[in-house]
């Protein structure tokens, strides 16, 4: 409940002036990889990132506005890429990827600088989104 609470207190203080974001920041530069790793490795390193306040210059993580699936829709549950209110409204994308949508937190609520897209980092959190996040999301039924 408290935590809950945080969360909507943080979001709507973070996000309450909105701007727009440029679409180009948050779609893979043409040409460039996404790291490749041992997928295991990864979803461990995405967890521990998924916690991690300095990838934040605000101190928070991702954790701080998600912890049990706080924040996230039910659109969530619908493999990627899909639509995404958040994404529609400030970049005009009309659908998102996991990976993507990394970058849009991290560059929004975060207010930090979107991950290099060949990192370690980004392929990380990718990875534990999906094989974590949004399997406990859709076992839930939410
Ligand atoms: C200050 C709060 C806040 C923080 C911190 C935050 N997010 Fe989010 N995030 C949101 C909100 C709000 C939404 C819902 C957007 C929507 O559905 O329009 C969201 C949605 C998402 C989604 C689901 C989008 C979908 O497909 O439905 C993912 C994945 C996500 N965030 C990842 C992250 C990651 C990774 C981080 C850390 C790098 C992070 N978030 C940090 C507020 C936050």
């Amino acid at each position: 409940m408290y935590t809950k609470l945080f969360s909507v207190i943080s979001v709507t203080f973070l996000l309450g002036a909105c701007g727009k974001v440029d679409p180009n920041l948050v779609t893979r530069p043409a040409g460039s990889k996404a790291f490749e790793g041992d997928r295991v490795e990864l979803v461990k390193e995405g967890k521990a990132l998924w916690n991690d306040t300095s990838l934040s210059t605000k101190g928070i993580a991702c954790q701080g506005c998600h912890v049990n699936g706080a924040q996230f829709k039910k659109y969530f549950a619908q493999a990627y890429p899909h639509p995404v209110d958040m994404a529609k409204s400030m970049a005009g994308l009309t659908s998102i990827d996991a990976e993507q949508m990394v970058q849009f937190c991290m560059i929004v609520p975060m207010k930090a600088e979107p991950l290099p897209w060949d990192s370690e980092k980004l392929a990380a959190l990718t990875a534990y989104i999906e094989d974590e996040e949004q399997a406990r999301f859709k076992a839930k039924g939410m």
